[in-house]
């Protein structure tokens, strides 16, 4: 062994004391397929009172680290924005590597951390899907090939959630604290329930497989927050499956970038993916289709992801950060061309001449019905309307919920979820 790699630790939590343990057990295999030594030399933590699993320096200042000539790797865990975003420009600057879990940092600033990387290297394997090795597979596994469509259930809590309403029956909140005591949800859960999440990881995966830099209010972004039993009901009932989806798609020089919740063919692999698990399906112009599936979240998975990249670095093969630099010739669809199949969730007064008042709101915008399902609600005079469309776009699905929302007999806000069929 001719040199160790000194690493420094940016936050100490549940995946930095798994790096740090996995680094300690498995050190072994971890230096045989590095090729050195790879020491944690300190850590830096909020709290020094706080008791913890690792026994290696603790500070509480993040300088002691990026200062420190000896360290070669920072390991970024802290979480957050603009001050995780300065301790990775400050890291670059020193000529230091960095590696990231910090998707919600990089789904804002990717492109500028590689202009400041230039050849240093940026490892970010642990910021989307935890364990599974998508942005290795992308960059490197997938290189010969054009990305023709990617979609992914890219966050663990929403998947947990969607999968105890489903299989449980259990209500939205009591999955979510649940999802939370398990330690699957965010410090913040609303990113995961919101779409949030999932689209810091998406527009990650859209700069690898097409160079294109969204930022996440640039894209279509809606959460599973609004979901209830009829709709569950309705997808069982016509061979659906609802989950939160990531998708990016390729047409011409057009990308789709897009995350919401969507009913999907209950018999595809990605339908199966159940409970807090990840998955992801990639269609290469070349290899067809590829699928990826594996823990999302938690200390284990995420810190395996962060010790590949430190091997990845140690090796010194490690390429340029998004795989390639941004294309010019590729454009952002605009949200409202984007085409779907939807399905529709009315309330409304049950009374004669509300339904033909529906059609003819989805006739003047040129939407087709698929299939329709009628609930009544006797002892209130309400019927529910449940029904699918063919494919329509998002501009006339705005307009026709705008229309639909003036409509004296429309009890509750129209609610759709798109149906993915392709
Ligand atoms: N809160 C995230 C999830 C953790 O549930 O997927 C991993 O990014």
């Amino acid at each position: 062994m001719v040199k160790n790699l000194n690493i420094g630790v940016i936050g100490v939590g549940t995946v930095g004391a798994s790096v740090i343990k996995i680094l300690e057990e498995n050190k072994e295999v971890i230096c045989a397929r590095a090729g050195v030594d790879i020491k944690v030399k300190k850590g830096v933590v909020k709290n020094l009172n706080k008791s913890r699993s690792v026994s290696i320096p603790l500070s509480t200042d993040i300088e002691d680290i990026i200062n420190d000539k000896e360290i070669d790797v920072v390991v970024e865990l802290m979480g957050g924005i603009n001050e995780a975003y300065e301790v990775a420009k400050k890291t670059l600057q020193n000529k230091k590597a960095l590696v990231t879990a910090n998707k919600a940092m990089l789904a804002y600033h990717r492109y500028e951390l590689q202009q400041i990387a230039g050849n240093i290297p940026i490892g970010f394997e642990a910021s989307v899907c935890g364990g599974i090795p998508i942005i290795k597979a992308l960059k490197d596994g997938l290189s010969a090939n054009h990305i023709l469509s990617l979609r992914g259930i890219l966050n663990g809590t929403s998947n947990y959630i969607l999968t105890q309403m489903i299989q449980n029956n259990q209500d939205f909140c009591s999955a979510l604290q649940l999802a939370q005591h398990l330690g699957y949800a965010e410090a913040d859960p609303s990113l995961d329930i919101n779409g949030g999440d999932a689209g810091h990881k998406l527009l990650i995966l859209a700069s690898l497989a097409y160079g294109i830099d969204a930022k996440p209010q640039d894209i279509l972004i809606e959460g599973i927050e609004s979901i209830n039993g009829d709709d569950i009901e309705f997808a069982n009932e016509f061979g659906y499956a609802i989950k939160l989806l990531g998708i990016a798609k390729k047409q011409n020089n057009e990308i789709e970038l897009r995350v919401h919740p969507a009913m999907i063919d209950k018999n595809k692999m990605i339908a199966k993916v159940e409970g807090v698990m990840n998955g992801i399906s990639v269609i290469g112009d070349r290899v067809g289709e590829t699928l990826y599936y594996g823990a999302g979240a938690g200390g284990e998975a995420t810190a395996s992801a962060v010790i590949s990249d430190l091997i990845e670095i140690a090796r010194g093969k490690s390429s340029l950060m998004l795989g390639f630099e941004r294309s010019p010739q590729i454009n952002l669809k605009p949200k409202e061309n984007i085409q779907s199949r939807y399905y529709f969730r009315l309330s409304v007064d049950d009374k004669s001449g509300v339904l033909a008042q529906i059609t003819s709101i989805l006739t003047q915008n040129d939407i087709s019905i698929s299939t329709f399902l009628q609930k009544e609600i006797k002892q209130k005079n309400i019927a529910k309307i449940l029904f699918s469309t063919h494919t329509t776009t998002e501009r006339a699905i705005k307009n026709t919920i705008a229309e639909l929302k003036k409509l004296e007999s429309i009890i509750k806000e129209p609610y759709i979820i798109r149906i993915e069929d392709e």
